[in-house]
């Protein structure tokens, strides 16, 4: 969607806080031998709370509330049995629709490791959205954000996922524009138009540059077991930088 009324920057305002809020709690809730549903009701808690009904079920129907995947997930992983243990490179991505608006975050924490690489990885691919933020403003090409993330992954040494990217958001959970993925295409031509709302994401990873589906139908992994680490935020655009809606 473009915001052009302050009503719906409200409106958007509230749904970032209630998915934000959601994600914190979670992250919050981390602890050794919680199963990945436990943590999905916790966030589904939060959500209630607000009157937000989760987006990815809306939309979709995602047989869970929020998408948390461990280790060679990449992204929709499904809440369910499985534990978390001290070592997991764990994704909270959280979408959610208030009152007709649609928010969307993700956070991954590598839960009680001193891996190096892992730990330079969740770094690198944060950093990398915060370029790539920098980057989103009216009139500025859209493929600048795929190279912004591609730029800081390969500093590092570190790939990025072609087949998953960022989107428009705000009035449904995906909506154009298109182009914001995480690598640069000089093909992709549009622009950033103030009031856009959009989820800037970044799929750093240590080796992988794919995600395939799994039998489940939802779940993303790496085919080589590679690790990815996500970081997303529900943003609108502006001539400056964005007015980031999704951060607490
Ligand atoms: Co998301
Ligand atoms: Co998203």
């Amino acid at each position: 969607m473009t915001v052009r009324e302050p009503f719906q920057l409200e409106g958007l305002r509230k749904a970032g806080l209630a998915v934000a809020k959601a994600l914190h709690a979670m992250r919050e809730s981390l602890e050794t031998g919680i199963t990945t549903l436990e943590l999905d009701e916790v966030g589904k808690r939060v959500l209630d709370g607000y009157g937000a009904v989760s987006a990815p079920k809306k939309d979709y129907g995602f047989p869970g509330t929020t998408c948390i995947s461990v280790n060679e997930e990449v992204a929709h992983g499904i809440p369910g049995k499985r534990r978390i243990e001290p070592g997991d490179l764990v994704n909270f991505d959280v979408s959610a629709c208030l009152d007709g608006y649609y928010a969307d975050t993700g956070f991954t924490v590598l839960f009680r490791s001193e891996d190096r690489e892992l730990r330079n990885l969740c770094a690198c691919s944060s950093r990398a959205l915060n370029r790539a933020l920098k980057v989103a403003k009216a009139g500025a090409k859209i493929n600048l954000v795929g190279k912004a993330i591609e730029d800081e992954a390969r500093k590092e040494g570190f790939s990025t996922i072609r087949n998953l990217s960022g989107h428009g958001t705000g009035s449904r959970l995906h909506e154009p524009p298109d182009g914001l993925v995480n690598y640069y295409d000089p093909r992709i031509g549009g622009v950033f138009r103030k009031g856009m709302v959009l989820a800037i994401e970044t799929f750093v990873s240590t080796g992988a540059s794919q995600a395939d589906e799994m039998d489940d139908g939802w779940t993303l992994t790496t085919p080589d077991g590679s690790f990815v680490a996500q970081y997303e935020h529900t943003v609108v655009v502006t001539e400056g930088e964005p007015l980031i809606m999704t951060r607490l």
